[in-house]
């Protein structure tokens, strides 16, 4: 198994493997930033992430990105605390941003079902920015049934429950610098 910070070792436990490493994460951020930068300079460009499990992404995100740029916040929950999504999405917060004419960088934690950012992008495309897309951390491999414009993707991952760097089980493993999966038996899975 890939090493884990040595402070974090109360939550080691109760990981099965680790995907990627702190190192694994930081080394892709820089590449999504040195892209990011690339593709959108000139534009007057917005990253938007999606509470809870983004914000630690975008905090990365935007350090690695060498352009001028906002940013904002959306809520937005479909994960009632389990394991598998309630399949309503529920705004918390909506963006407080004008987007109408500018460059929207939707920056998410993970894409699975594709149910929340459906949701979220609708709402978004009402204040009529110039351009929509998406960049994801993660993106699980599983059937989707919405048609997402997923510009980035950090890592492509198995359809599995995964903890860590902003991602959650219960509210809880969201600081392991770390991304890893969770045991089944720690959600009785
Ligand atoms: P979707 O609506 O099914 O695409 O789910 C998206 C949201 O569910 C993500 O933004 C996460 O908050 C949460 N989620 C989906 N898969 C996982 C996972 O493996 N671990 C933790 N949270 C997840
Ligand atoms: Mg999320």
């Amino acid at each position: 198994m890939a090493p884990i910070a040595d402070n974090q070792n109360d939550l080691f436990p109760n990981l099965e493997r680790v995907l990627y490493t702190s190192a694994d994460i930081d080394s892709r951020v820089q590449e999504l930033g040195a892209q990011i930068s690339a593709d959108y300079a000139g534009q007057d460009l917005v990253l938007i992430s999606i509470l809870k499990g983004g914000i630690m992404f975008l905090a990365d995100l935007m350090r690695s990105i060498s352009t001028p740029h906002a940013f904002d916040l959306i809520g937005a929950s479909s994960y009632k605390g389990g394991t598998s999504t309630s399949g309503k999405v529920i705004i918390t917060k909506d963006v407080t941003l004008d987007l109408r004419g500018r460059s929207v960088l939707v920056v998410e934690d993970i894409l699975d079902t594709g149910h929340t950012l459906s949701v979220v992008l609708e709402l978004l495309k009402i204040q009529n920015p110039m351009r929509l897309d998406v960049c994801c951390l993660l993106n699980k491999n599983c059937s989707r049934a919405y048609n997402i414009p997923l510009r980035y993707t950090g890592f492509e991952i198995p359809d599995e429950f995964v903890v860590g760097y902003g991602l959650d089980y219960n509210e809880h493993y969201r600081n392991l610098s770390c991304i890893g999966v969770l045991k089944p038996e720690v959600y009785g899975g």
